[in-house]
């Protein structure tokens, strides 16, 4: 069998939601779970928390269906809404929470015939330009929704573009903006995503919605105090399945992107690109093996990359190398292919995911 796999740890995630608790100030913490819970298999993780988790937020109603599939009773929100004006009547079926981002969205609530109030999360464009209502027509949809009758509560929300930069005025901006906006509101309110559960506790909140630190992976460029308390909750691993050895002026793999500068030892790890490895990470992108850290070396292929072996004797052929997770932080590799960990963790597949802590 193939040895590459993806290990779960379940207990690290507990851990890294019971941190975003503690920093939202007595908030609530929705778990982010979209994309399949940034690759980390959306329903294990919802299983994992749900007894302590105060909802879970999804990108689309097919994400949230496949919680409630599996018996995820927890508040649901719909990131994005409805993409549909049909799609309304699945949510009040199954109980779960939508964001308006727009008129139209807001038109279909007024004009659907609903047989039970829905909970709505009102997002305002505070400054991204993304999604969310424009301030000027956010009083006036609020007073829509309570007007339409449609709806049981609302939650005041919008999103930072520009949290993961420390001492970027930008988000102060954005909360200027969405307090002038929600003014007279007296509603729940919604801002801070992982970088400003971490780095921006004075920003107010009911409800906070952590997505990569739950995770256990950094959002910043930069070290940060509580950053540095996340526990990774992934460690990608395989063996090595080949060692060579060989003279100096050898290339290695696709391109000859690296060629050996002095006799070299060289393993080959059974993981590539297909796996969701990213392939423009290159050489001297860290890598663990045999409980040493060492470094890829050229091109990553498909199903397989190079690793230097030369100064790591005691690694051979079975040799367990850990490609991210507690020692090679995601963010790391992800900063050698110019990327970031969202999307190293998005890309997995083909690995089977290995759970402990369930
Ligand atoms: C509206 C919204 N809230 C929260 C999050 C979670 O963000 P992060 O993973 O940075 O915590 C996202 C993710 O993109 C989002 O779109």
């Amino acid at each position: 069998m193939r040895p590459a796999r993806a290990l779960i740890d379940l207990d690290a995630l507990r851990h890294n939601y019971r941190l975003a608790r503690e920093l939202a100030n007595g908030a609530k913490a929705l778990a982010v779970i979209k994309a399949d819970a940034y690759g980390h298999g959306a329903v294990r993780c919802a299983l994992a928390l749900e007894a302590e988790a105060d909802g879970f937020a999804v990108a689309c109603i097919e994400e949230a269906l496949e919680l409630r599939a599996a018996g995820i009773k927890a508040p649901v929100l719909l990131l994005e809404g409805i993409f549909e004006a049909d799609e309304l009547q699945l949510i009040v079926e199954h109980d779960f929470w939508c964001v308006v981002h727009s008129l139209w969205q807001l038109e279909a609530i007024e004009q659907a015939q609903l047989t039970k109030p829905i909970v709505v999360w009102l997002k305002l464009d505070s400054g991204m330009h993304r999604v969310g209502l424009h301030p000027k027509d956010y009083a006036s949809g609020y007073q829509r929704l309570l007007a339409s009758g449609k709806v049981a509560r609302i939650v005041l929300m919008s999103h930072f573009a520009r949290a993961d930069e420390l001492d970027c005025p930008s988000s102060g901006d954005q909360v200027a903006v969405f307090e002038a906006a929600r003014a007279g509101m007296a509603a729940e309110v919604s801002l801070r995503n992982s970088p400003a559960v971490l780095g921006l506790p004075q920003v107010p909140s009911d409800w906070v919605r952590p997505g990569i630190m739950l995770y256990g992976a950094t959002p910043f460029e930069e070290p940060q105090a509580e950053a540095a308390r996340l526990q990774p909750v992934m460690t990608l691993e395989s063996k090595v399945i080949c060692v060579r050895e060989l003279p100096a002026g050898e290339p290695i793999g696709y391109g000859a992107k690296f060629i050996t500068d002095k006799p070299m030892r060289i393993g080959v790890v059974a993981l590539g690109y297909a796996d969701g490895y990213p392939r423009h990470a290159g050489t001297g992108t860290p890598v663990l093996v045999a409980g040493k850290r060492t470094r890829l070396l050229g091109r990553v292929s498909m199903d397989m990359l190079c690793i230097d072996l030369t100064d790591v004797p005691e690694a051979d052929l079975g040799s367990t190398v850990e490609l991210w997770g507690r020692n090679i932080l995601a963010s790391d590799v992800a900063a050698c292919a110019q990327t970031i960990p969202y999307q190293i963790f998005c890309n997995l597949r083909r690995v089977p995911l290995v759970y402990s802590g369930g």
